[in-house]
Protein backbone atom coordinates (compact mmCIF):
# COMPACT_ATOMS: atom_id res chain seq x y z
CA UNK A 1 0.00 0.00 0.00
CA UNK A 2 1.38 3.53 -0.79
CA UNK A 3 0.16 6.75 -1.05
CA UNK A 4 -3.18 7.93 -1.16
CA UNK A 5 -4.01 5.51 1.29
CA UNK A 6 -0.65 5.58 3.63
CA UNK A 7 0.23 8.89 4.75
CA UNK A 8 2.35 9.53 7.60
CA UNK A 9 0.95 12.93 8.43
CA UNK A 10 -1.80 11.45 10.07
CA UNK A 11 -0.05 10.34 13.06
CA UNK A 12 1.88 13.95 13.39
CA UNK A 13 -1.64 16.16 13.14
CA UNK A 14 -1.52 17.61 16.94
CA UNK A 15 0.60 16.97 20.41
CA UNK A 16 -1.96 14.66 21.50
CA UNK A 17 -1.39 11.65 18.81
CA UNK A 18 2.31 12.73 18.41
CA UNK A 19 2.52 12.15 22.13
CA UNK A 20 0.69 8.91 21.88
CA UNK A 21 3.27 7.55 19.12
CA UNK A 22 6.72 8.84 20.42
CA UNK A 23 8.91 6.11 20.31
CA UNK A 24 11.79 7.69 22.81
CA UNK A 25 11.01 9.69 25.77
CA UNK A 26 13.72 11.61 28.06
CA UNK A 27 13.62 10.73 31.97
CA UNK A 28 15.41 12.40 34.68
CA UNK A 29 16.36 8.81 35.75
CA UNK A 30 18.75 8.38 32.77
CA UNK A 31 20.79 11.23 33.92
CA UNK A 32 24.54 11.46 35.55
CA UNK A 33 25.34 14.98 36.20
CA UNK A 34 29.39 15.35 36.59
CA UNK A 35 31.01 17.25 39.71
CA UNK A 36 34.34 19.46 39.63
CA UNK A 37 35.20 19.09 43.55
CA UNK A 38 38.30 21.32 44.08
CA UNK A 39 40.57 21.67 47.40
CA UNK A 40 40.11 24.51 48.86
CA UNK A 41 37.22 26.43 50.84
CA UNK A 42 34.31 28.74 49.68
CA UNK A 43 35.40 28.43 45.96
CA UNK A 44 32.22 27.81 43.60
CA UNK A 45 34.53 29.00 40.43
CA UNK A 46 33.08 29.04 37.36
CA UNK A 47 35.05 27.08 34.90
CA UNK A 48 35.97 29.20 31.83
CA UNK A 49 35.29 27.04 28.78
CA UNK A 50 32.15 25.83 30.17
CA UNK A 51 29.61 28.51 31.26
CA UNK A 52 27.23 27.51 33.97
CA UNK A 53 29.98 24.87 35.40
CA UNK A 54 32.00 25.09 38.69
CA UNK A 55 34.75 23.80 40.57
CA UNK A 56 32.91 23.54 44.24
CA UNK A 57 34.89 23.24 47.49
CA UNK A 58 33.40 20.85 50.11
CA UNK A 59 31.59 23.26 51.84
CA UNK A 60 29.74 24.64 48.89
CA UNK A 61 29.37 21.10 47.38
CA UNK A 62 26.51 20.85 49.49
CA UNK A 63 24.05 23.28 48.23
CA UNK A 64 25.10 22.05 44.19
CA UNK A 65 24.33 18.55 45.54
CA UNK A 66 21.22 19.54 47.23
CA UNK A 67 19.40 21.01 44.18
CA UNK A 68 20.72 17.88 42.12
CA UNK A 69 18.38 15.67 44.55
CA UNK A 70 15.55 18.04 44.53
CA UNK A 71 15.64 17.57 40.81
CA UNK A 72 15.31 14.40 40.90
CA UNK A 73 18.66 13.19 39.07
CA UNK A 74 20.30 9.85 40.55
CA UNK A 75 23.58 9.82 40.60
CA UNK A 76 26.61 12.40 40.23
CA UNK A 77 30.11 11.25 38.71
CA UNK A 78 32.64 12.48 40.54
CA UNK A 79 36.30 14.11 39.30
CA UNK A 80 38.96 15.83 41.84
CA UNK A 81 40.82 18.95 41.49
CA UNK A 82 44.05 18.08 44.51
CA UNK A 83 45.82 19.93 46.96
CA UNK A 84 48.91 18.62 45.06
CA UNK A 85 50.37 16.13 41.96
CA UNK A 86 53.43 13.94 41.65
CA UNK A 87 54.56 11.20 39.48
CA UNK A 88 52.10 8.51 40.85
CA UNK A 89 49.12 10.11 41.41
CA UNK A 90 49.32 9.79 45.01
CA UNK A 91 46.39 12.15 45.37
CA UNK A 92 43.92 9.04 43.71
CA UNK A 93 44.37 6.66 46.39
CA UNK A 94 44.79 9.09 49.20
CA UNK A 95 42.14 7.90 52.06
CA UNK A 96 41.72 11.64 52.57
CA UNK A 97 42.12 12.72 48.76
CA UNK A 98 39.79 15.27 47.63
CA UNK A 99 36.99 12.70 45.51
CA UNK A 100 37.29 10.53 48.84
CA UNK A 101 36.28 13.09 50.95
CA UNK A 102 33.73 14.88 48.65
CA UNK A 103 32.17 11.15 48.51
CA UNK A 104 31.77 10.74 52.42
CA UNK A 105 30.41 14.11 52.31
CA UNK A 106 27.97 13.11 49.80
CA UNK A 107 26.98 9.94 51.43
CA UNK A 108 26.42 11.40 54.83
CA UNK A 109 24.25 14.03 53.25
CA UNK A 110 22.45 12.22 51.02
CA UNK A 111 22.77 8.48 51.05
CA UNK A 112 20.50 7.47 48.70
CA UNK A 113 22.30 9.88 45.84
CA UNK A 114 24.40 7.50 43.63
CA UNK A 115 28.21 8.63 43.63
CA UNK A 116 30.14 7.18 40.83
CA UNK A 117 33.66 7.87 40.98
CA UNK A 118 35.73 8.12 37.85
CA UNK A 119 39.02 5.91 38.35
CA UNK A 120 42.00 7.59 36.66
CA UNK A 121 45.31 9.23 37.83
CA UNK A 122 45.45 11.94 35.33
CA UNK A 123 43.75 14.41 37.60
CA UNK A 124 46.33 13.12 39.66
CA UNK A 125 49.39 12.65 37.93
CA UNK A 126 52.06 15.98 37.83
CA UNK A 127 52.87 14.69 33.82
CA UNK A 128 48.76 14.36 33.50
CA UNK A 129 48.83 10.83 32.22
CA UNK A 130 46.10 8.73 33.16
CA UNK A 131 48.96 5.97 34.51
CA UNK A 132 52.41 5.40 35.38
CA UNK A 133 55.15 7.29 33.03
CA UNK A 134 58.64 5.56 31.74
CA UNK A 135 59.94 9.18 30.79
CA UNK A 136 63.44 9.85 28.75
CA UNK A 137 64.84 11.94 26.19
CA UNK A 138 64.77 11.90 22.64
CA UNK A 139 66.00 14.85 20.44
CA UNK A 140 66.26 17.22 23.79
CA UNK A 141 62.30 17.14 24.11
CA UNK A 142 60.52 15.00 27.30
CA UNK A 143 59.04 11.86 26.63
CA UNK A 144 57.55 8.84 28.20
CA UNK A 145 55.92 5.72 27.73
CA UNK A 146 52.51 4.94 29.64
CA UNK A 147 52.74 1.46 31.96
CA UNK A 148 50.34 -0.38 31.78
CA UNK A 149 50.69 -3.17 34.32
CA UNK A 150 52.38 -0.84 36.99
CA UNK A 151 49.48 1.34 36.25
CA UNK A 152 46.85 -0.81 37.30
CA UNK A 153 48.38 -1.08 40.73
CA UNK A 154 47.46 2.52 41.22
CA UNK A 155 44.19 2.16 39.84
CA UNK A 156 43.13 -0.77 41.91
CA UNK A 157 44.48 1.30 44.76
CA UNK A 158 42.48 4.20 43.88
CA UNK A 159 39.11 2.05 43.51
CA UNK A 160 39.37 0.51 46.66
CA UNK A 161 39.89 3.64 48.39
CA UNK A 162 36.82 5.05 46.29
CA UNK A 163 35.01 2.21 47.38
CA UNK A 164 36.03 2.24 51.13
CA UNK A 165 34.92 6.09 50.84
CA UNK A 166 31.72 5.73 49.83
CA UNK A 167 31.36 5.58 46.04
CA UNK A 168 28.44 3.19 44.80
CA UNK A 169 30.02 2.44 41.33
CA UNK A 170 33.42 2.69 40.40
CA UNK A 171 33.81 3.92 36.95
CA UNK A 172 37.60 3.43 35.49
CA UNK A 173 39.11 6.05 32.66
CA UNK A 174 42.04 5.40 32.31
CA UNK A 175 42.26 2.66 28.95
CA UNK A 176 44.83 0.67 30.24
CA UNK A 177 44.68 -3.38 28.92
CA UNK A 178 42.97 -5.44 31.94
CA UNK A 179 41.80 -2.86 33.84
CA UNK A 180 38.23 -3.79 34.51
CA UNK A 181 40.16 -7.41 35.73
CA UNK A 182 42.23 -5.84 38.12
CA UNK A 183 39.80 -3.72 39.74
CA UNK A 184 37.34 -6.15 39.52
CA UNK A 185 39.33 -8.52 41.49
CA UNK A 186 40.77 -5.72 43.75
CA UNK A 187 37.55 -4.66 44.71
CA UNK A 188 36.23 -8.36 45.58
CA UNK A 189 39.65 -8.98 47.71
CA UNK A 190 38.81 -5.70 49.66
CA UNK A 191 35.17 -6.73 50.19
CA UNK A 192 33.14 -4.69 47.70
CA UNK A 193 32.33 -7.82 45.34
CA UNK A 194 28.64 -5.59 45.12
CA UNK A 195 29.72 -2.77 43.69
CA UNK A 196 29.61 -2.69 40.09
CA UNK A 197 31.99 -1.54 37.58
CA UNK A 198 30.70 1.21 34.87
CA UNK A 199 33.68 0.63 32.34
CA UNK A 200 34.59 3.44 30.18
CA UNK A 201 35.15 0.35 27.52
CA UNK A 202 35.28 2.66 24.17
CA UNK A 203 36.90 5.46 24.77
CA UNK A 204 38.70 7.18 22.27
CA UNK A 205 40.97 9.63 21.73
CA UNK A 206 39.02 12.94 21.09
CA UNK A 207 39.41 16.84 20.78
CA UNK A 208 36.02 17.28 22.61
CA UNK A 209 38.05 16.24 25.95
CA UNK A 210 39.83 19.87 25.72
CA UNK A 211 37.39 22.00 27.96
CA UNK A 212 37.43 19.28 30.74
CA UNK A 213 41.10 19.13 30.84
CA UNK A 214 41.00 23.04 31.59
CA UNK A 215 38.25 22.05 34.22
CA UNK A 216 40.35 19.33 35.73
CA UNK A 217 43.80 20.80 35.63
CA UNK A 218 45.07 17.45 33.15
CA UNK A 219 45.95 18.58 30.09
CA UNK A 220 48.98 15.60 29.13
CA UNK A 221 52.68 17.61 29.61
CA UNK A 222 53.86 15.61 26.91
CA UNK A 223 52.91 13.52 24.22
CA UNK A 224 49.08 12.33 23.88
CA UNK A 225 46.75 9.82 25.02
CA UNK A 226 46.76 7.90 21.31
CA UNK A 227 48.50 4.58 22.88
CA UNK A 228 45.94 3.49 25.18
CA UNK A 229 42.59 5.94 24.08
CA UNK A 230 41.16 4.96 21.05
CA UNK A 231 41.39 6.24 17.39
CA UNK A 232 38.42 7.67 16.57
CA UNK A 233 38.67 6.02 13.29
CA UNK A 234 37.82 1.95 14.03
CA UNK A 235 34.83 0.59 14.62
CA UNK A 236 35.76 -2.85 14.79
CA UNK A 237 38.43 -2.04 17.68
CA UNK A 238 35.69 -0.67 19.48
CA UNK A 239 33.77 -4.30 19.76
CA UNK A 240 37.03 -5.83 20.73
CA UNK A 241 37.54 -3.37 23.78
CA UNK A 242 33.91 -3.82 24.48
CA UNK A 243 34.10 -7.60 24.70
CA UNK A 244 36.90 -7.79 27.03
CA UNK A 245 35.47 -5.38 29.20
CA UNK A 246 32.47 -7.56 29.64
CA UNK A 247 34.77 -10.75 30.19
CA UNK A 248 36.40 -9.11 32.92
CA UNK A 249 33.31 -8.53 34.43
CA UNK A 250 32.13 -5.03 33.75
CA UNK A 251 28.27 -3.96 34.43
CA UNK A 252 27.66 -1.54 32.51
CA UNK A 253 29.63 -0.10 29.05
CA UNK A 254 30.54 3.42 28.59
CA UNK A 255 30.86 5.28 25.12
CA UNK A 256 32.79 8.14 24.80
CA UNK A 257 32.39 10.83 23.65
CA UNK A 258 29.06 10.21 22.50
CA UNK A 259 27.73 12.87 19.39
CA UNK A 260 30.31 11.98 16.99
CA UNK A 261 30.18 8.47 18.14
CA UNK A 262 26.14 7.40 17.89
CA UNK A 263 27.05 4.29 15.66
CA UNK A 264 28.99 2.94 18.26
CA UNK A 265 26.46 3.29 20.99
CA UNK A 266 24.11 1.97 18.60
CA UNK A 267 26.91 -0.92 17.97
CA UNK A 268 27.50 -1.64 21.49
CA UNK A 269 23.38 -2.34 22.12
CA UNK A 270 22.96 -4.45 19.58
CA UNK A 271 26.48 -6.50 20.52
CA UNK A 272 25.88 -6.26 24.27
CA UNK A 273 22.80 -6.71 26.50
CA UNK A 274 25.02 -5.10 29.15
CA UNK A 275 23.23 -1.15 29.89
CA UNK A 276 25.22 0.58 27.58
CA UNK A 277 26.10 4.33 29.56
CA UNK A 278 27.04 7.67 26.64
CA UNK A 279 29.17 10.24 27.73
CA UNK A 280 27.97 13.68 26.57
CA UNK A 281 31.45 15.17 27.08
CA UNK A 282 33.04 19.03 27.82
CA UNK A 283 33.46 19.66 24.25
CA UNK A 284 30.03 19.07 23.40
CA UNK A 285 28.44 20.66 25.96
CA UNK A 286 31.19 23.99 25.27
CA UNK A 287 30.13 23.75 22.23
CA UNK A 288 26.14 24.52 22.51
CA UNK A 289 27.06 26.84 25.22
CA UNK A 290 28.33 28.99 22.84
CA UNK A 291 26.63 29.06 20.10
CA UNK A 292 23.25 29.25 22.32
CA UNK A 293 25.01 32.21 23.83
CA UNK A 294 25.94 33.84 20.86
CA UNK A 295 21.76 33.48 19.60
CA UNK A 296 22.38 31.48 17.04
CA UNK A 297 20.70 28.00 18.12
CA UNK A 298 18.43 27.39 20.80
CA UNK A 299 19.58 25.66 24.06
CA UNK A 300 16.73 23.82 24.89
CA UNK A 301 15.68 22.54 21.90
CA UNK A 302 18.86 21.42 20.91
CA UNK A 303 20.00 19.95 23.97
CA UNK A 304 17.23 18.01 24.28
CA UNK A 305 17.47 16.81 20.75
CA UNK A 306 20.94 15.62 21.36
CA UNK A 307 19.99 13.73 24.56
CA UNK A 308 17.20 11.92 22.59
CA UNK A 309 19.79 11.45 19.87
CA UNK A 310 21.77 9.21 22.19
CA UNK A 311 19.15 7.17 24.12
CA UNK A 312 16.90 6.62 20.44
CA UNK A 313 20.76 5.35 19.54
CA UNK A 314 20.37 2.52 22.54
CA UNK A 315 22.06 4.57 25.76
CA UNK A 316 20.22 3.59 28.85
CA UNK A 317 22.21 6.37 31.11
CA UNK A 318 23.80 9.91 29.72
CA UNK A 319 26.22 11.45 31.89
CA UNK A 320 25.96 14.93 30.92
CA UNK A 321 26.85 18.31 32.06
CA UNK A 322 23.43 19.59 31.27
CA UNK A 323 22.01 16.92 33.91
CA UNK A 324 20.04 19.47 35.58
CA UNK A 325 19.25 21.93 32.60
CA UNK A 326 17.58 18.95 31.68
CA UNK A 327 15.74 17.73 34.77
CA UNK A 328 14.52 21.28 35.12
CA UNK A 329 13.07 21.08 31.57
CA UNK A 330 11.66 17.73 31.73
CA UNK A 331 9.79 19.22 35.42
CA UNK A 332 8.50 22.18 33.53
CA UNK A 333 7.29 20.23 30.53
CA UNK A 334 4.86 18.44 32.64
C1 LIG B 1 39.89 11.02 32.79
C2 LIG B 1 38.70 11.55 32.11
C3 LIG B 1 38.62 12.49 31.07
C4 LIG B 1 37.25 12.73 30.85
C5 LIG B 1 36.56 11.92 31.75
N1 LIG B 1 37.47 11.20 32.49
C6 LIG B 1 39.67 13.22 30.35
C7 LIG B 1 40.56 12.60 29.38
O1 LIG B 1 40.55 11.41 29.11
O2 LIG B 1 41.38 13.38 28.88
C8 LIG B 1 36.68 13.69 29.86
C9 LIG B 1 35.33 14.15 30.15
C10 LIG B 1 34.86 15.32 29.37
O3 LIG B 1 35.49 15.79 28.42
O4 LIG B 1 33.79 15.81 29.73
N2 LIG B 1 40.72 10.23 32.03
Amino acid sequence: MSFPIVRHRRLRQSAGIRGMVRETVLDVNDFVQPIFVAHGSGIKREINSMPGVYHFSLDTLEEEVKDIVDLGIPAVLLFGIPESKDSVGSSAYDENGIVQQATRKIKELYPDLLVVADTCLCEFTDHGHCGMVHTFERDGHVCGDVLNDESLELLVRTAVSQAQAGADIIAPSNMMDGFVHAIRTGLDEAGFSHIPIMSYSVKYASAFYGPFREAADSAPQFGDRKTYQMDPANVREALREAESDVLEGADMLMVKPAMAFLDIVRLLRDQFDLPIVAYNVSGEYSMVKAAARQGWISERAIVTEILLGMKRAGADIIITYFAKDAARWLREGK
